[in-house]
């Protein structure tokens, strides 16, 4: 070895456990970051994951429980906020247009007749996956009113590019008063 590089060596080995030492920094703060993002999605509302987990049979679905086509749409509650219960199947979602009020709290309850679909509504961040055998519900609330696209966003078959529905968030006061005069409450064309 010679008198040059004897200096040289120590030398770039603390340049080198220097940059590591660097890097290690970084890398622990970014998992640091990391567990924060998930601990906080997690527990914010209790959005992500799911609050709690809620079964149904797809099987029935259609004929008994709260799926059935008469207790669809929006439903306006005791405690004055807003459920609305929707049912996905190929290549459809059941009510076509949904109905909301402006400034009330909504809770969307939906289930999938047959296989995964995809809840999203356009323009929010309401955005589901409904899974046959489970409710998926959200929480949403809307500031104005608006007229949304809901396609299904999961591969579902061969029609499904043509499966979307329509949400139209209406004044609270234009809401109350339609139901006060029907059970549920959609915008579908009679
Ligand atoms: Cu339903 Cu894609």
């Amino acid at each position: 070895m010679t008198p040059d590089a004897e200096s040289v060596l120590p030398a770039s080995h603390d340049a080198t456990s220097r940059v590591e030492r660097r890097w290690a920094t970084v890398c622990t703060c970014l998992l640091a970051l990391l567990v924060a993002v998930a601990a906080f999605t997690g527990s914010y509302k209790a959005t992500v994951p799911q609050a709690r987990v809620e079964t149904t049979d797809p099987r029935t679905l259609h004929v008994t429980g709260e799926f059935i086509e008469s207790n669809l749409g929006s439903a306006l509650e005791p405690d004055g906020s807003v459920t609305v219960r929707i049912v996905g199947q190929q290549y459809s979602f059941t009510p076509q247009c949904i109905l909301v009020p402006t400034d009330t709290p909504i809770t969307f309850r939906a289930a999938s007749a047959d296989v995964v679909h995809g809840f999203l509504i356009q323009g929010t961040n309401v955005n589901l996956m409904l899974v046959p055998g489970y409710v998926s519900i959200l929480s949403a609330r809307f500031d104005k009113p608006v007229e949304s696209n809901m396609p299904c966003h999961e591969y579902c078959g061969t029609g499904h590019e043509g499966m979307w529905a329509r949400v139209r968030v209406i004044d609270k006061a234009e809401f109350l008063k339609l139901s006060n005069q029907r059970r549920r409450v959609t915008c579908v064309p009679k």
